[in-house]
């Protein structure tokens, strides 16, 4: 195991997050502006063919096991369902996943499926046609409730859904998502913003915390602890009305689990990020585009991962935002 990707906490990333585009076809406001941002150039993005390499790396030689495609939006790369089968052809075989705004998700699921995508995560915030125009500056509700329900036709399980709740905006909304999600066959897992907007609006007084969230749902829903057992996943989960139907809270501001944190993270531009919030970036780009060999990358890698910081530090004094907001990250 001497390979593996630890830190000086002896943490060891397993998952890795590999940003596709930082563009998106939403502005949800917790996100972007209406404008949007200045997108990466052209030429910065890595190719398909050195993220597969990147990711081919990092599952041979580096002990990743997972691997989720990200955003801003990955479905609009093109090459997503080639990246896809790719790593999907890499031994031994990670678990792929992807997450997604869900929009297109109903035409291209069929072949990411049989391209090996196993599961996928879809964000939707809101149920309410006007809310969700209003939220994401975009009409696109039907598109996302069809790319939902293409995704579990196309036969990826689990389908997750992801929802921020924001004060004044949706933070009524968590029962009828749940409601929603437990009818169709999707696994619900209610988020706490976190500060990574673009705009810097983030406010922890205003923010729905995970107490609020839970005593929302407990409203009309009966709440038990989950048996499963919860490893590095983000979400503390819950069974609802007995199961078999679960329920999730990420709680990365109010219950931090920086603690059993597994991700290494490779933005769109090919800087590796040992956290969401880093403020260092590992830039693997340019030494595999200046001619660096599968060890020299990965020793760079490892290094990047050593400086892992124990925690986000959202609640010290002295925290400040990424430079890159979460579109430029990948969530
Ligand atoms: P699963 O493997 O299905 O549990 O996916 P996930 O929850 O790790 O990933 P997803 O992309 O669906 O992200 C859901 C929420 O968790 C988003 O708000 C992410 O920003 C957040 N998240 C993902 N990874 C991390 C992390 O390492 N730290 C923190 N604090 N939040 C994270
Ligand atoms: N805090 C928490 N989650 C966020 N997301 C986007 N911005 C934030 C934020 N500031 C969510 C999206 C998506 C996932 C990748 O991250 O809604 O579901
Ligand atoms: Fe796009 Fe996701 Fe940002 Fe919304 S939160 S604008 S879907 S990247």
């Amino acid at each position: 195991t001497d390979g593996v990707l630890v830190d000086r906490y002896g943490r060891v990333a397993r998952d890795l997050r590999v940003s596709l585009t930082d563009k998106c076809n939403l502005r949800c406001t917790y996100c972007m502006p209406a404008e949007g941002l200045p997108w990466l150039a052209g030429p910065e993005l890595l190719t398909d063919a050195e993220i597969v390499r990147l990711v081919r790396l990092a599952v041979e030689r580096l002990g990743v096991t997972e691997v989720r495609f990200t955003g801003g939006e990955p479905l609009i790369r093109a090459g997503l369902v080639d990246i896809v089968a790719s790593v999907a052809a890499v031994e031994p075989r990670p678990r792929i996943s992807l997450t997604t705004n869900g929009i297109g998700l109903d035409r291209l699921a069929p072949a990411l499926r049989t391209a090996g995508l196993d599961r996928v995560n879809v964000s939707l915030d809101t149920l309410d046609p006007a809310r969700f125009t209003q939220l994401t500056r975009r009409p696109r509700l039907d598109a996302v409730l069809a790319g939902l329900a293409g995704a579990a036709a196309a036969g990826l399980n689990p389908v997750k859904i992801n929802s921020v709740l924001m004060r004044g905006v949706n933070e009524d909304e968590a029962p009828a998502l749940l409601r929603f999600a437990v009818d169709h066959g999707y696994q619900l897992r209610i988020i706490e913003q976190m500060p990574l907007d673009a705009q810097h609006g983030w406010d922890r007084s205003t923010m729905v915390t995970a107490e609020e969230i839970l005593a929302a749902l407990r409203t009309q829903f009966d709440l038990s602890p989950d048996p499963t057992e919860r490893g590095a996943a983000p979400a503390e989960t819950w069974l609802v009305d007995g199961g078999p139907a679960r329920v999730g809270v990420i709680a990365s501001v109010t219950r931090p689990f920086c603690g059993d944190c597994d991700r290494t993270r490779l933005t769109a531009d090919g800087q590796v990020r040992a956290c969401l919030f880093a403020t260092e970036e590992s830039d693997l780009r340019a030494a595999l585009r200046g001619g660096a060999d599968d060890e020299e990358l990965a020793r760079r890698w490892r290094t990047a991962m050593w400086g892992k910081r124990a925690g986000h530090g959202i609640d010290d004094p002295t925290f400040l935002q990424p430079a890159r907001p979460m579109s430029a990250i990948g969530g």
